[in-house]
C-alpha cells in the first residue's frame, strides 16, 4: 500500500491554523484517490519527537555508519521514510520568513548522502526518494511575498532528493486587522490534487 509521509511542523497544538490547513489538504487527497488504491498515512509530529541537531559526536557516529553501510540504523529513521514515502505533506507555519527550528533539524537528519540523495561519478547529484510529489502547506500573519524563504529551501532539497513536484499551498495575512480568517483558509486549499 503506498504511503504518504506528513511531516507535521506545526507548533500550536490543536489551535494551529496550519494544521488545519493540511488537514483540508489531506482530505483533499483522499477524496482525489478515494477509487484508486487505497494508501496510509504516516504522521511524524515534530512537536513530540525527540530530535537533536547534529554535533561533532553525532556526525562522527553518522559517517562511521555510513562507512560500514548500516544505513538501517535508527539514526536514520527519517531519511529512510522520507526515501521510501510515496507522496510527502510538510505543513510549517510561516516563522521569521521560513518555519519553526524543528523542521530544520528533521531536514539535516533527512539529508543523508547514499539514502534521500547520492552522487554519480562527476559529481552530479542523484536523488534517492521514492516519491514524485511534496505539498508544503503554511499559514502566514503577513504576506509572504518574495521572502518564502522556507519553501523555496524545502523544493531545493525535494530537488536534491529527486523529487519532481512541488506544490505550495498557503493562506496568507490571518493576522491582519479585518481579515476573514475563515475565507481566506476556504480559498487556500482549492488548487488540483495530484494522485498517487
Ligand atoms: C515565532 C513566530 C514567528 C512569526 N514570524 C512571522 C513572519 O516572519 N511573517 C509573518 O507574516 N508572520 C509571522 N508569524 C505569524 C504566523 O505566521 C501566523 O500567525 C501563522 O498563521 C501561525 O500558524 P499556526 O496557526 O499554524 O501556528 C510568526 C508567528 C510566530 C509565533
Amino acid at each position: 500500500m503506498p504511503t504518504l509521509l506528513f511531516i507535521n511542523a506545526c507548533v500550536r497544538g490543536r489551535d494551529s491554523r496550519t494544521l488545519a490547513l493540511a488537514e483540508q489538504l489531506l482530505e483533499r487527497i483522499r477524496e482525489a484517490n478515494s477509487h484508486d488504491m487505497a494508501f496510509h498515512i504516516e504522521e511524524i509530529r515534530l512537536s513530540t519527537e525527540n530530535m537533536l541537531p547534529l554535533n561533532y559526536e553525532r556526525l562522527q557516529r553518522r559517517d562511521e555508519l555510513l562507512a560500514a553501510g548500516q544505513t538501517d540504523d535508527t539514526m536514520f529513521d527519517y531519511a529512510n521514510a522520507v526515501a521510501s514515502a510515496d507522496m510527502l505533506v510538510i505543513a510549517a507555519p510561516y516563522w521569521n520568513m521560513a518555519f519553526p527550528a524543528s523542521l530544520k533539524i528533521f531536514l539535516e537528519l533527512t539529508s543523508v548522502e547514499g539514502i534521500t540523495f547520492t552522487y554519480a561519478q562527476d559529481g552530479t547529484p542523484i536523488g534517492l526518494a521514492n516519491a514524485s510529489d511534496m505539498y508544503y502547506v503554511t499559514t502566514s500573519g503577513g504576506y509572504i511575498g518574495d521572502c518564502n524563504f522556507g519553501f523555496e529551501y524545502v523544493n531545493a532539497l525535494c530537488r536534491l532528493y529527486g523529487v519532481e513536484n512541488t506544490h505550495f499551498v498557503s493562506a496568507e495575512g490571518l493576522d491582519l486587522d479585518g481579515a476573514d480568517v475563515q475565507a481566506i483558509m476556504e480559498a487556500a486549499c482549492s488548487g488540483e490534487i495530484v494522485n498517487f
